[in-house]
């Protein structure tokens, strides 16, 4: 886009804007802007990128309300392009689940849509734009989704990390407009070359020692998974994409995260005074500090005991003895060895799936939301999906509206996720009840590999 084209978006942008509210039968709603902004995204010298964001910022507002409470937000489209939101996470009205084609029709530029719904369980979740996401999340339009626990925890502060990485074409200092290239659908998604934290590189924040901080980790990037560890700090994970581990988890060396999973961590600053602690980010041959902790004083309170788990969020227990069997084989990329795959019920050569920008396939289908679901469940029922990862990369599988187990190697059942990360060549069951009804998508959460092929739904009636 050029910079002129921009100025007009924006001019016409807000001339929308100041339109909706003159609307009849306007309600109270808080607007949730989707536009253009020029923001600092890189460090000042580069001067300002042109991004898409929520009220124009990257991550946009922190939306943040108590379990239980609704959300209510007016999703204003004042960009160039039809967009739609989703509430990652969240069991969720399926009407309200923002995925443009399935559940709802996007939103056309100049127009909005109201979001309306209740939050059951607490934790860390994230919203994002579901349409063309591959290019609308990489242009920065996703935020923070807070649901506190009715009861405070016994902690000094916390703090929402959401953890993004960027392609930033190094001539303009703007965001390359590679969107939908063929290496990123086929390979490894898109992945950035400038990483950050909150819309911030380096990102550094005041600590005390002693302090008990509680650190709500998002991964909002396309496809990069994040290798971390903390340093100058005793922690526990306590939850997992907003669901509490039973028992609190001690962080010792590396943890993974891929895209769109949470973490929320219990940490203890152990480092002196004068010092710093940090979340490092351990990419290949180089860990770096993603956020420097630096401490500044002492907190007034001595180290505490290991945390007590979270408040557990109300589920229904699967019932393994009658569960339904699914499988999903997952298929296709670069080096694959896939020879082709149906598509719109003919079969097609891996040469006329690259011509349609197709290079996956779930269970021999090249998947999209316009076919038939992976399963027409009832409501209530268990199932047990089966998953394998065929392919030569790793893959993020998300399933909407509803939190599965995984089960681990012994076949118990683990804690409860949204987004699980398979290594190649990896396979993995999980473990849910169709408990909510409607139309959910399941789809690698590497955005471009969802855009060319890896993904699918369920119907729960
Ligand atoms: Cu985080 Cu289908 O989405
Ligand atoms: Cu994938």
């Amino acid at each position: 886009m050029t910079r002129l084209n921009r100025r007009e978006f924006i001019a016409a942008g807000s001339a929308l804007a100041a339109l909706g509210p003159s609307r009849a039968g306007a309600s109270a709603f808080e607007m949730l802007e989707a536009r253009v902004a020029d923001i600092h995204l890189l460090p000042e010298q580069y001067g300002r990128t042109s991004i898409w964001g929520f009220s124009g910022s990257a991550p946009g507002p922190e939306i943040r309300v108590t379990q239980g409470a609704r959300v209510q937000r007016r999703l204003v489209n004042a960009l160039p392009s039809p967009t739609s939101t989703h509430w990652h996470g969240i069991r969720i009205d399926n009407a309200m689940d923002g995925v443009a084609g399935l559940t709802q029709a996007a939103v056309i530029p100049g127009e909005d849509f109201d979001y309306d719904f209740a939050v059951p369980d607490a934790g860390t979740y994230w919203y994002h734009a579901h349409n063309r996401s591959f290019e609308q999340v990489a242009r920065g339009l996703h935020g923070a989704l807070i649901i506190e626990e009715p009861d405070p925890l016994d902690i000094d502060r916390e703090e929402v990390l959401i953890l993004d990485d960027w392609l930033i074409n190094p001539e303009t200092g703007q965001i390359a407009d590679s969107f939908g290239a063929m290496r990123d659908l086929s390979h490894a998604g898109r992945l950035g070359n400038y990483i950050t934290t909150n819309g911030r590189y380096n990102l550094a924040l005041p600590a005390q020692r002693n302090a008990r901080l509680r650190l709500r980790l998002i991964n909002a990037s396309n496809a990069r998974i994040f290798p971390l560890s903390l340093e100058g700090f005793e922690g526990w994970i306590v939850a997992q994409d907003g669901m509490p581990l039973a028992t609190p988890q001690a962080v010792e060396g590396t943890f993974l995260m891929a895209p769109a999973q949470r973490l929320d961590l219990i940490v203890d600053v152990i480092t002196e005074v004068g010092g710093a602690a940090h979340l490092v980010h351990l990419d290949r041959d180089e860990p770096f500090s993603q956020v420097a902790f630096e401490v500044t004083g002492e907190a007034s309170r001595a180290r505490r005991a290991p945390p007590a788990p979270l408040p557990p969020n109300a589920h229904q227990m699967p019932n393994l003895a009658e569960a339904r069997q699914l499988d999903l084989v997952m298929e296709g990329g670069a080096m694959g060895g896939m020879r082709g795959a149906m598509m719109g019920g003919q079969s097609r050569s891996m040469m006329e799936l690259a011509q349609a920008g197709k290079f996956w396939a779930f269970n021999g289908a090249v998947g999209g939301m316009d076919g038939p679901p992976l399963a027409e469940l009832s409501l209530g029922e268990t199932v047990r999906l089966r998953m394998r990862n065929d392919t030569a990369f790793a893959h993020g599988m998300h399933l909407h509206g509803m939190h599965f187990h995984e089960v681990a190697p012994d076949g118990n059942l683990g804690a409860m996720r949204d987004a699980t990360l398979m290594q190649r060549g990896e396979a993995r069951e999980v473990v849910f009840v169709a408990d909510n009804p409607g139309k959910w998508l399941l789809h690698c959460h590497m955005l471009s590999h969802a855009a060319s092929g890896m993904m699918t739904w369920i119907d729960v009636a």
